[in-house]
């Protein structure tokens, strides 16, 4: 039996991404894929108790000294053969992006290129894409490079903007489609069916995982 894909997962809010992957990789999946490190960039959050209570080790970034050295030390440490942002709010250092280039992943809450870059986080994302007009938003999954949101589109999947939308619906019914989303991209990769390859993201099948999305799924009548 080959060892599991070794995860570490990187994040600065309550988690509810992390326990989606520690939910969809228990009991027999835990053989594909193994959470081995969780990070969180302040103490407090959700996400350190999440995984306390899945029994992985969560550590936080120190405020103080050098984040690039410790992180780099951290993930060494976890073995991780990906590394999740599931909600990381700081920059990662570049030589880190480096290191991990092909191996990184981040989860945003709409659809890249639209609605992304320095400051669209969290609910800004949502508001600017209702005061938009937008009639779609959705959820993106993209290796990480040095840019933010910017690295190789590896999957999407779309959400409505509905007629009585405020940030708040709206990022409650993405939020539901996060979930489904990154577990299977992880799943995805613990497979190999995708991979960095000369810059450019390559399936070796369609992307969308069929057991993970049913196109009358609740998301798109909440
Ligand atoms: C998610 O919307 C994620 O896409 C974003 O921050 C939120 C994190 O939620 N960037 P959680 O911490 O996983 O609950």
């Amino acid at each position: 039996m080959p060892e599991p894909l070794s995860v570490a997962v990187m994040a600065s809010g309550s988690g509810t991404n992390l326990q989606a992957i520690l939910d969809r990789f228990t009991g027999r999946d835990s053989a594909r894929v193994e959470v081995t490190r969780v990070i969180g960039s302040r103490p407090g959050i959700g996400a350190l108790d999440r995984a306390a209570r899945h029994g992985v080790q969560p550590s936080v970034l120190p405020d103080v000294g050098d984040a690039e050295s410790w992180l780099g030390s951290e993930l060494a440490a976890s073995e991780a053969d990906l590394v999740v942002l599931a909600g990381w709010l700081k920059l990662v250092p570049a030589a880190i992006v480096r290191a991990y280039r092909g191996r990184m992943i981040n989860i945003h809450p709409a659809l890249l290129p639209a609605f992304g870059g320095p400051g669209m986080y969290g609910h800004r994302v949502h508001e600017a894409v209702v005061r938009s007009g937008a009639r779609i938003s959705g959820a993106t999954v993209h290796f990480v490079d040095e840019i933010y949101d910017h690295g190789e589109i590896i999957a999407q999947w779309p959400v409505p903007v509905l007629e009585d939308d405020d940030a708040e619906r709206l990022a409650g019914r993405v939020l539901d489609v996060e979930h489904r989303l990154l577990p299977a991209v992880v799943g995805a990769f613990a497979e190999g069916a995708f991979r960095l390859d000369a810059g450019h993201v390559r399936w070796t099948r369609p992307w969308f995982p069929g057991e993970a999305f049913e196109m009358n799924g609740t998301y798109f009548t909440q």
